[in-house]
């Protein structure tokens, strides 16, 4: 990837720029937790963004995406923003910084990935820490790392539309290869949990469904609008921290709908803390089953599953696949699949021609390698 990038940027600009790159993530357990204020449990996978770039002394943006054949240029202040929408991404991260203070100008780059888009594995942070990494480094601008993931979260809220909590971008500046993250979204405090499922028998694997997941325009908004009228009704700045009688409580002040939400999210927050303690004694059964229940509460409560999707968690179950769920905001994308390593196999196969045989296509697989986060490449 990095040797095709290097012959476009060579053949538009004819000159040489810095390499730097970033990822997408997977999240084991925490989902829609993050703009809760509550836990969460990402990594940084081995599939990522990588981008050239060099200052070209002027104050314009002179962009190219590999992957789309797209080239775009645009200016630096607010007026200037592009049509195209992955342009938005860098012209946001770059508005972000700017709106911080931050003192940068005109640059040619040329980048390409090989997250798959739409797949709930966060191509977009991939791409947003990729530049607020990039930037900060070659305008000097002392950003320090949780502001870098700010400027991509941001960028989603103010360029994009889409009201994200903070985990894709916190994943994606902060991954180091082997470990997952968990993630306190109220306090921001984090810890690295070395992560080596193999080591006891299991492996992680994603099935992507390929329903294209968009979170822009969709019910993701709603979702996050749900929960915070409920913390409201609670009296609290987020759902963090409430239970189910605190819930119950004030069940007639709000819509049926709004109940659903509000119960999904609390059942989450503590999933998360039992997936840590199961996972610090090696107990992966405690952890998958704690995985199925994410995906069904996802599926009925949060309502963010689809047809696919949990199907593939119940042939996941009739496998005997120890957990199995849909990852990332949903409507869409991919399951994420804690399996025995002497089930992989057979239920590979199984998930392949089941799939296909209702859907027309086979599920894609993607094993999964927790790698490192934002970065310059040699
Ligand atoms: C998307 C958002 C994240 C998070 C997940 C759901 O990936 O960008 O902030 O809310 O959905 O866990």
């Amino acid at each position: 990837m990095k040797q095709k990038i290097a012959e476009k940027f060579q053949t538009l600009f004819l000159s040489e720029g810095e390499f730097f790159a970033s990822a997408g993530r997977i999240n084991l357990i925490g989902e829609h937790t993050d703009y809760n204020g509550g836990f969460v449990f990402p990594g940084a996978i081995d599939k990522g963004m990588i981008a050239e770039i060099a200052l070209n002394g002027t104050k314009k943006v002179c962009a190219y995406a590999l992957d789309l054949d797209e080239y775009s240029e645009f200016g630096l202040n607010e007026e200037d923003a592009p049509d195209q929408g992955w342009a938005k991404y860098i012209f946001g991260v770059c508005r972000e910084i700017i709106k911080r203070g931050g003192n940068i100008a005109g640059f040619n780059t040329v980048f390409s990935g090989d997250v798959p888009l739409g797949a709930g594995m966060s191509s977009s942070a991939a791409l947003e820490s990729t530049y607020a990494y990039a930037l900060n480094e070659l305008f000097n601008l002392g950003i320090d790392k949780f502001e870098l993931a700010r400027i991509g979260q941001s960028t989603e809220h103010n360029y994009v539309g889409v009201k994200c909590g903070i985990m894709d971008q916190f994943a994606s500046v902060f991954g180091k290869k082997g470990n997952l993250m968990r993630l306190d979204c109220r306090s921001m405090e984090f810890e690295y949990f070395p992560f080596d499922p193999e080591q006891y028998g299991y492996k992680l694997v994603l099935l992507n469904s390929c329903v294209k997941h968009e979170l822009v325009g969709s019910p993701y908004n709603d979702r996050r609008a749900s929960c915070e009228r409920v913390a409201k009704i609670l009296g609290q700045e987020f759902l963090r921290g409430a239970t189910m009688e605190q819930l119950d409580a004030v069940k007639d002040q709000i819509s049926e709908e709004d109940y659903m939400r509000a119960r999904y999210v609390i059942g989450e927050e503590k999933r998360v803390l039992d997936v840590c303690e199961a996972l610090g004694k090696g107990d992966y059964e405690t952890v998958g089953a704690r995985m199925y229940e994410t995906h069904w509460g996802m599926s009925k409560d949060y309502e963010v599953s689809c047809e696919e999707l949990d199907y593939l968690a119940e042939v996941a179950k009739e496998c005997g696949v120890t957990g199995s769920r849909i990852m990332g905001g949903g409507f869409g994308g991919c399951t994420i699949n804690l399996v025995k390593t002497e089930l992989y196999d057979a239920f590979i196969e199984k998930a392949k021609t089941a799939f296909a045989e209702k859907y027309g296509h086979e599920p894609v697989v993607i094993p999964v390698v927790i790698s490192d986060g934002a970065r310059k490449l040699a």
